[in-house]
């Protein structure tokens, strides 16, 4: 399954604030929401739309719909919620789970300790969200999670994914289409990812 990065003057320039260790939480986080915007934007490209009829101030037309409902976003916890606020302001009415996984900091290891998706995953396109993927640890028990409740139809979403983090997600769910606004050099030693943006979850939250 490929992976699409999305290059834009745009992204790149709110990519270059984003990364900067000067930048501050509000700043930070506004920075999130936008570029997960733009990832969304891009993730319902091949969106089914439903034909309509309504009444202009002019005239009768038919025009089209998004089934709303049939979207389930599901922020891995805690960065992942930095992203939803950008996805909803596109799709209001979309489903919304939460998957609670913390990276074990020596095993680097994903860690389970909550989980709560909308019912009836089966029939909805399933969005999970994380600002990095970096081993992949994260996103690939995620995805697990989701289709043992059922979900088919998966994408994932990040801010910056490293080389080590597609390959893995890509070899446990081949099925899952990334997206992302940057695929970065590689991870250091203790599994960050280099350049990155240092912690995400510490700098949405403040935490740090
Ligand atoms: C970060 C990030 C991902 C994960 C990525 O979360 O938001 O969930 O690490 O790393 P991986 O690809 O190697 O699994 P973290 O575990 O720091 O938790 P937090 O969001 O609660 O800070
Ligand atoms: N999690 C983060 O927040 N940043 C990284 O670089 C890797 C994992």
């Amino acid at each position: 399954m490929e992976v699409i990065e999305l290059k834009h003057p745009l992204i790149l320039h709110k990519l270059t604030i984003l990364r900067d260790k000067k930048t501050g939480t509000k700043e930070f986080r506004e920075l999130v929401s936008e570029l997960s915007s733009f990832l969304c934007y891009e993730a319902l490209k091949d969106a089914e739309l439903k034909e309509v009829e309504i009444e202009t101030p002019m005239t009768k037309m038919k025009s089209y719909k998004l089934d709303e409902d049939k979207y389930a976003f599901m922020p891995i916890l805690r960065a992942g919620t930095g992203m939803l606020d950008g996805l909803i302001k596109i799709v209001p009415n979309a489903k919304i789970g939460h998957i609670g996984l913390y990276r074990n900091e020596e095993t680097l290891e994903p860690v389970r300790y909550f989980y709560k998706a909308p019912s009836h995953l089966e029939n909805r396109e399933t969005i999970v969200l994380d600002p990095m993927l970096a081993t992949g640890g994260s996103a690939a028990d995620a995805i697990t999670l989701l289709k043992q409740s059922g979900a088919k139809k998966i994408k994932f979403l990040c801010i910056i994914a490293a080389p080590e983090g597609i390959k893995r997600l890509q070899e446990v769910h081949p099925d899952v289409k990334i997206y992302c606004t940057a695929i970065d050099e590689k991870l250091n030693d203790i599994g960050y990812i280099v350049p990155g943006l240092g912690d995400a979850g510490d700098r949405i939250f403040g935490t740090k």
